[in-house]
């Protein structure tokens, strides 16, 4: 049986050639952003100052497809693209479950995440740009490290802010982003005003997205020649990384197979968005569950407010419309650095609200057991952050095996969580907080 293919494997040259929008896809149209000043829709010109304009019109491309231009193309081949599905065959044995369950490799990037696919493209478009430096934030450090090394492939500089916690707990990940050639610093720094504000409130701030956002952009406006680069949430974003479902829909039609289920973590949402919305655009597959697992910690989908509300914690960014637990909100220090952000994708946020998409929330001990039993069976460290999402595919796999029912599972295993073994230490000595 064509189904009992352990790795599918495309060859390079099926790897997209476009990028796919699910904006045309929407029941509605998207609420637009809003000036956070006027509360009027923000023009572009204000996203241009911040973005490569490139980013700035496909943010409002109405367009189904995009070509993904040839330089960016390359990157994604020599950073393994098209990535494997594999069948997860070590893990259905563990939980006896008569369920198929898939998972896509996006850990195999060099950088060990999904985040190069949009790093590669929006530092290309800057450099074309006449762009020489870029800055951006980041939780965990795969973004930064995506941007660091996208960077050193295009030539530019590389400014980013991590989050302090992270900083504190991933150390190497700083090691890696300058072995790329990146500065990096903690945040809150002392860089920005913004960050000498938080400092001065509270000297021990674990940091928070939010914030990091806010310095990167206040970097960006008082840097002549730097761009924002932002690593999720918006729909250029989204759009960078639907290669992942492309090609997920290719390896399961040859081997002639339908998800019932397609899974993926949570942050600002691009992960699962790439993995999901080319499923979503397609009418064969309405039957599909989308699953978006998310922290208990940081449940902005499962407890949040459909609301307009701001990017970062200064304010500076355009009011999104989407699910929020507000700006202003310090999840806790779990390791799942990447989850720990206030609010959703507004393309996510609007398929949830019209129960397209089901969200589900799991505590980072339930999460990181889970990745153990995924390392045990499969060999493979997941991030803290993809381990959600195996949580999430190991709940479905049991019910289907409380109803004797062969389902298939599809989950997207959205990087390697190599730098991440403090997390896995604490959960062996029992000193991490579940109770979130
Ligand atoms: C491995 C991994 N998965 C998931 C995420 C969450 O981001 P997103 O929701 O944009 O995929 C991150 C963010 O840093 C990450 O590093």
């Amino acid at each position: 049986m064509k189904h009992e293919t352990i790795r599918i494997q495309l060859d390079s040259e099926e790897t997209p050639k476009n990028y796919l929008n699910i904006l045309p896809h929407l029941k509605n149209p998207l609420p637009p952003p809003l000036n956070p000043e006027t509360g009027e829709p923000v023009s572009p010109d204000m996203l241009m100052a911040l973005f490569p304009v490139e980013c700035v019109k496909q943010e409002v491309s109405s367009e189904k497809t995009i070509p993904i231009p040839e330089e960016v193309r390359e990157i994604l081949i020599r950073s393994g693209r098209p990535t494997p599905l594999q069948r997860a065959i070590g893990l259905e044995r563990a939980l006896k479950t008569p369920a198929r369950i898939y998972f896509k490799r996006e850990d195999i990037s060099p950088t060990g995440s999904h985040k190069l696919n949009t790093a590669a493209a929006q530092v290309y478009y800057a450099q074309k740009e006449g762009i020489e430096r870029m800055a951006t934030e980041t939780g965990a450090g795969q973004w930064g490290s995506a941007v660091a090394l996208a960077c050193a492939y295009f030539g530019l500089e590389a400014m980013i802010y991590m989050v302090r916690i992270s900083y504190q707990q991933k150390q190497y990940r700083g090691t890696l982003m300058k072995t790329y050639g990146a500065e990096i610093v903690p945040s809150p720094s002392d860089r920005t005003e913004y960050g000498r504000k938080v400092n001065a409130e509270n000297p021990e701030h674990p940091g928070t997205l939010g914030i990091a956002i806010s310095e990167a952009i206040e970097d960006t406006a008082k840097n002549d020649n730097t761009k924002y680069t932002l690593g999720s949430v918006l729909n250029f974003v989204m759009l960078h990384q639907s290669v992942i479902g492309q090609e997920t829909i290719a390896q399961l039609d040859s081997i002639e197979e339908t998800p019932d289920y397609v899974i993926g973590c949570v942050g600002g949402g691009s992960n699962f968005a790439g993995m999901a919305y080319p499923f979503l655009a397609e009418d064969r597959f309405k039957k599909v569950e989308f699953i978006a697992a998310e922290p208990t910690a940081c449940p902005s989908l499962t407890k949040g407010e459909y609301k307009y509300d701001s990017g970062d914690t200064a304010g500076m960014t355009p009011q999104l419309k989407m699910y929020s637990l507000g700006a202003d909100f310090v999840p806790p220090k779990i390791h799942a650095g990447g989850l720990r952000y206030h609010g959703v994708a507004p393309t996510i946020s609007a398929l949830v609200l019209e129960g397209r998409i089901k969200p589900r929330a799991f505590n980072q001990i339930d999460a990181l057991n889970a990745g153990v039993q995924f390392a045990k069976s499969e060999g493979i460290i997941p991030a803290p952050e993809s381990a959600h999402a195996i949580k999430a595919a190991i709940d479905i796999a049991l019910e289907a095996k409380k109803e004797n029912k062969s389902r298939v599972i599809v989950f997207n295993l959205s990087g390697h969580g190599h730098f991440d073994m403090t997390a896995y230490g604490d959960l062996m000595d029992g000193t991490l907080n579940g109770d979130v």
